[in-house]
């Protein structure tokens, strides 16, 4: 029997009903669900709906019916009930009888489900956060073992100048610092205690909604019962984190992928996070990176495909809004599955510095030349063109900046000296660059320090 069945004369149809039920995927709220029904049976207790006989047996057998399906997940799993409230609901008044029956005084399942969501979501985006933060601490383990370590950096996937290692790692470790952050706001959007609204209108009990929330751990109450009933806004800035983190693992993935490949070959991946062939003796594939690269695309699909869900609903709460549980569990796992192993693959990278500095030299210190020459007064767009024909020149004669003699430089600018021949290394390119964003040791020194000083702040700010 359904919780609605009274109003009808005929059962529902076995099929339509199957196919409304919701069960399978939102009974994960099971502990959210008690927690809500437990304050809320104190809430009407305090407000004189409930006598505290009934209150405390209803307390009492909701703590059981949790124990319970810890103890044996089956009872929920092969349970027949529409959803996981009428599941507690049911479970609820076969053991305690009537009292039981009290329970769903002045509240409605619309507004159960947002609490029950937003409760779970409020749970879970930490540990979200965690897996983010092991990744990040990943990138900052890497950083301090590269050292000075150079590589090529890119721009439009061609050589554009020489940066430190560290500082490629920790330009990753910089986006996923921002998800972190896009996660604690879509907590903060999570973080309203909806019960009160009723099914729409508000309840007709004097509930005080301002301890309630204070006793489920919500700072603060939303504020229009109407909006409360259809708001699923916060669904939405969950998956756009999620989706986000997603963009930024799978842009991740594909550095790793081409920076490990025979073509670029700056890291060797751990042989335990890459799969061989079964025809081709040679390959080691990168297969787990695009995995996570290909998931991404779902991602985006789930939170495009919740926005779509949303745009055609009426005011007030829709049956549309179920999907929503469907969308961000797939999302969530996604994430903490991705991240965690994208942290392994990262955790287990090799270096490979000789190949990684030997790609930092050549064509990519032009810069390097332009700014020697501005270093003695050229203006910069003068020194970009003479730049530019050194470049030209040498590169239609299959040779670079180490083939030229002091000689062959001033034939280009009389402003050339000795200096020249220090100022195009790698190294010396690295260290002059100034600003706090830059690549020059000192600032990723700085950098790497702060990031440190962010994980530690970071495993005790997450609730
Ligand atoms: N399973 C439903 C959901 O996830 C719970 C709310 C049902 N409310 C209703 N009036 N049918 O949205």
């Amino acid at each position: 029997m359904s919780l609605w069945s009274g109003r009808f004369d005929a059962t529902p149809d076995a099929d339509v009903f199957a196919y409304g039920k919701s069960l399978s995927v939102d009974r994960r709220l099971i502990d959210d669900d008690v927690t809500g029904s437990l304050a809320w049976a104190e809430a009407l207790a305090q407000a004189g709906v409930l006598s505290v006989d009934d209150m405390k047996s209803i307390v009492g057998g909701l703590v059981a019916i949790r124990r319970a399906v810890h103890d044996d997940p089956s009872l929920i799993a092969a349970a027949a009930d529409e959803d996981v409230h009428s599941f507690v609901e049911r479970e609820l008044v076969e053991r305690i009888g009537d009292a039981g029956r009290r329970l769903h005084t002045g509240r409605s399942r619309n507004e159960q489900v947002s609490v029950d969501f937003r409760l779970y979501l409020m749970r879970r985006i930490p540990v979200i956060q965690h897996a983010l933060a092991a990744l990040v601490a990943a990138f900052a383990d890497q950083a301090e073992s590269a050292g000075n370590a150079v590589m090529p950096s890119y721009t439009h996937l061609r050589r554009a100048q020489p940066v430190l290692v560290a500082h490629m790692l920790l330009a990753h470790a910089a986006a996923f610092r921002r998800d972190v952050d896009r996660f604690s706001a879509a907590r903060h959007e999570c973080d309203l205690m909806p019960l009160g609204s009723g099914a729409i209108a508000g309840t007709a009990y004097a509930i005080d909604v301002h301890a309630l929330a204070k006793r489920l751990g919500f700072s603060r109450v939303t504020a229009n019962s109407i909006d409360t009933s259809g708001d699923r806004d916060f669904v939405a800035g969950f998956l756009h984190a999620c989706a986000m983190a997603m963009i930024h693992l799978s842009r991740l993935a594909e550095d790793v992928i081409l920076f490990t490949s025979e073509e670029f070959g700056f890291f060797e991946l751990h042989d335990s996070v890459a799969t061989g062939s079964s025809l081709m003796p040679q390959k080691k594939n990168p297969d787990p990176l695009e995995l996570v690269r290909g998931k991404s695309g779902q991602a985006v699909g789930l939170l495009t495909g919740w926005l779509t869900t949303m745009k055609g609903t009426p005011s007030g709460y829709n049956k549309d809004f179920q999907e929503d549980k469907t969308s961000a569990f797939a999302a969530e796992d996604m994430v903490i599955g991705c991240t965690s192993t994208t942290a392994t693959v990262i955790r287990t990278l090799a270096l490979k510095t000789d190949r990684a500095r030997a790609a930092a030299s050549g064509f990519l210190l032009a810069t390097e030349v332009a700014d020697y020459l501005v270093g003695k007064g050229v203006p910069f767009r003068t020194a970009h063109e003479v730049t530019g024909h050194i470049v030209r020149d040498l590169y239609a004669a299959g040779r670079d900046f180490g083939s030229l003699a002091l000689a062959d430089w001033r034939r280009y600018s009389d402003r050339f000296d000795d200096g020249i021949f220090l100022a195009i290394t790698p190294d010396a390119a690295v260290a002059a660059k100034k600003t706090p964003q830059s690549t020059g040791p000192g600032a990723v020194a700085a950098a790497l320090a702060e990031t440190r000083a962010w994980l530690e702040q970071a495993a005790v700010s997450f609730r």
